[in-house]
């Protein structure tokens, strides 16, 4: 029987527009500052790779070691249990362990709806107390003070660390991504922010570390404990690696150019096999003002390429501290863009930005361990047409849990070699027409190169010094005909299989006038829904087979393909972000921006045997809001919901989601854990 949620509707492939998705205006305006508006920042001339016919690289045998710890959490709880019920349909699908479920339908509720048998609840909202002597949640009444004690603003990436075999006590590690100051302070003058007002933001963005315990029925609530840490725009961190102490690095304030205050517009991250957490900085550029007042063609350039334009910035913060303000303190841009390191078992530890990594606007990283004890840190550069990147380190992981381990595996991400990716098609050009129609030999397929742009101090890219390709990583890469892809968000090993997921979210200007035409890896014109890319990586070698697991849309759409699976049963998925594993390997992917008429949600989906590509919804969020930072573990699953009722025409005044705490509440963007009703295993029937 078809497990199809849809209404049939076909939903017509787009031309080239300049939104993104179906995301509202103020989400552009806060989180990106209005990224998609503008041409693309990458006017590189790249070659795009054509007809090359190459067979693939032979599948990579079984499972190297990976990045991911076997945390076990065994869930716990609370709050609110704001569960709707949804339309579903009649079966429930496949059996892979891990994936069985009814799938929720596509739904515009303002709420989390789930599939059938799990229960929630809401585990830590903005404002809610983190470390010790911060002070209960007062929307109207919000300080600098308070925010710098109380769990951050528009939370992205989570990672839950189990401290106990039984799961009892975790670690959530969160994101704040950005601040949306129009949802956050009733009656907002954007033209006239207080200095409070700045203040408050800069202590809503960076992490937040919060001990959380597993309740009787199941969910997580968080409790006080040494651990509990903010970390603000406000929090020293060091710069380490070969570009620590450049002249680019040096301010006014640090001379050094080795010690920067705070991090910001943290997207994804991932858990190292050392208990750390990486966390990358995206969006920065919007953060920052008086670009256009900038002269000098070759500083033009390097701002140009990184989005920095305008004179005054979005949140106007460079009236209250001259750090934003790049006519008076020009280098302060090059102290973010990078991979931050934080170690949550050392509350009093100094926070890290890994210059090895290179500068762009980074999603996030994930790390794998290879054969030979060397790590590999895979990280995308989402902006439209921008390139995905891998690290290698020079040393080897040391393996236990003491001090000297500890402080050696961290240090791993220092020193080693860059390299971008450069991917080439196995199918005729011809055969790439633009709709998403797959070619002829059955699959958006091919292989692919890894183009060193640096090892320690050394460059390999002509022209540029090894400092300058850290600090200015895109120019670097165009230089070394990297391929332009369709957004690159998070990036991630599966840890049972070994390949390497990639989420493409979209890009609405794939194949417009002027820009890239579409390739094998980036197949549709105007690509609307995204896609998702499937490594088969050598590691820490430089060559790797690749093909398009998904490309996603309305399965109606004949420009999808959902990994050769049966499209009369799958769940539509649009605009692919975040992506997370189970323990049996099976993918669960997060979306922001659907773009089908329905609300963000979670899905999972088999990547191997008879039903990969089956995709199916686990749940959807409240309207307006993004979902992030997806955590699957055996009992439990997180969620981190974003920038809930974040709709076009509505701020605080006029609030258009009252989620998660109902009547007539604010919204406020917080995780959420789901669990069986049954104390039963995630997705085992
Ligand atoms: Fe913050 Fe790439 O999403
Ligand atoms: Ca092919
Ligand atoms: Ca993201």
């Amino acid at each position: 029987m078809s497990s199809r949620q849809d209404s049939g509707r076909v939903i017509p492939l787009p031309l080239a527009s300049h939104h993104s998705a179906s995301r509202s205006s103020i989400t552009c305006k806060y989180r990106c500052g209005n990224a998609c508006q503008h041409e693309a920042p990458n006017t590189s001339g790249n070659a795009y790779f054509g007809d090359i016919v190459e067979s693939v690289l032979s599948r990579r045998g079984a499972l190297k070691a990976t990045g991911a710890l076997a945390l076990t959490v065994g869930g716990a709880s609370l709050l609110t249990g704001t569960a709707a019920a949804a339309p579903r349909p009649a079966a429930t699908g496949g059996a892979v362990p891990g994936t069985d479920f009814a799938p929720v339908a596509p739904n515009t509720e303002d709420a989390v709806v789930t599939a059938d048998g799990y229960r929630q609840g809401v585990v830590i909202r903005w404002g809610d107390p983190v470390v010790e002597g911060a002070p209960e949640f007062d929307f109207a009444n919000q300080s600098a003070a308070a925010q710098e004690k109380q769990f951050g603003y528009n939370n992205d990436f989570a990672e839950l660390i189990a401290l106990d075999r039984t799961g009892s006590q975790s670690l959530l590690v969160c994101n704040h991504e950005y601040t949306t100051e129009e949802h956050m302070f009733l009656g907002y003058d954007e033209n006239n922010p207080t200095e409070e007002q700045a203040k408050i933001a800069w202590a809503a963005h960076g992490l937040s570390v919060v001990l959380v315990e597993r309740q009787d029925d199941g969910g997580l609530k968080p409790a006080p404990s040494r651990y509990n840490r903010r970390i603000t725009l406000n929090t020293p961190f060091e710069l380490r690696g070969p570009a620590a102490g450049s002249d680019l690095l040096k301010t006014s304030v640090d001379p050094t150019g080795t010690k920067v205050f705070g991090t910001q517009n943290n997207c994804s991250g991932s858990l190292t096999p050392w208990g750390t957490i990486l966390s990358g900085e995206e969006n920065f550029n919007q953060y920052f003002a008086n670009a256009d007042t900038v002269t000098d063609p070759a500083a033009k350039e390097r701002l140009d390429r990184y989005g920095f334009e305008g004179t005054a910035s979005t949140r106007k913060w460079e009236r209250f501290d001259k750090r934003w303000d790049i006519a008076q303190e020009p280098n302060e841009v090059n102290r973010f863009g990078w991979i931050v390191e934080i170690d949550p078992n050392d509350p009093t530890s100094t926070p890290v930005k890994h210059t090895a990594l290179g500068r762009f606007k980074h999603e996030g990283a994930a790390v794998q361990i290879a054969d030979d004890g060397r790590v590999v840190a895979y990280t995308g550069d989402d902006e439209r047409f921008d390139y995905i990147y891998k690290f290698v380190s020079r040393g080897k992981v040391k393996q236990g849990t003491s001090a000297l381990a500890r402080r050696h595996n961290m240090s791993l991400l220092d020193d080693g070699t860059l390299y971008v990716a450069k991917f080439t098609g196995n199918s005729p050009a011809g055969e790439i027409d633009g709709t998403g129609t797959l070619p002829s030999d059955g699959k958006f397929d091919g292989i692919g190169e890894w183009i060193a742009l640096a090892s320690g101090t050394e460059s390999f890219v002509p022209g540029f010094t090894a400092e300058e390709v850290y600090v200015f990583t895109r120019l670097a890469a165009d230089k070394a005909g990297a391929t332009k892809m369709d957004r690159p968000e998070d990036i991630q090993p599966n840890p049972v299989n070994g390949k390497v997921y990639c989420a493409l979210t979209n890009n609405s200007n794939r194949g417009s006038e002027g820009n890239a035409a579409p390739d094998e890896a980036n197949p549709r014109v105007g690509n609307k829904h995204g896609h998702v890319l499937e490594l088969d990586d050598d590691t820490t070698g430089t060559r790797f087979g690749w093909n398009l697991l998904l490309v996603c849309g309305d399965p109606n759409d004949a420009g999808t393909y959902f990994g050769g699976f049966d499209k009369a049963q799958v769940s539509p998925i649009s605009c692919p972000d975040n992506v997370a594993f189970d323990r049996h390997g099976n993918l669960w992917i997060s979306t922001d921006g659907n773009a089908l008429d329905s609300n963000d949600g979670l899905f999972a989906v088999p990547v191997d045997g008879p039903e990969r590509g089956f995709v199916k919804q686990f749940l959807t969020v409240p309207k307006g809001a993004e979902t992030c930072g997806p955590v699957v573990r055996d009992k439990v699953v997180t969620v981190a919901v974003q920038h809930p009722g974040e709709i076009d025409g509505h701020n605080a005044g006029n609030p258009a989601s009252h989620w998660p705490d109902g009547g007539t509440s604010q919204p406020r963007p917080s995780v959420v854990a789901i669990w069986r009703e049954d104390g039963g295993e995630i997705g085992r029937g």
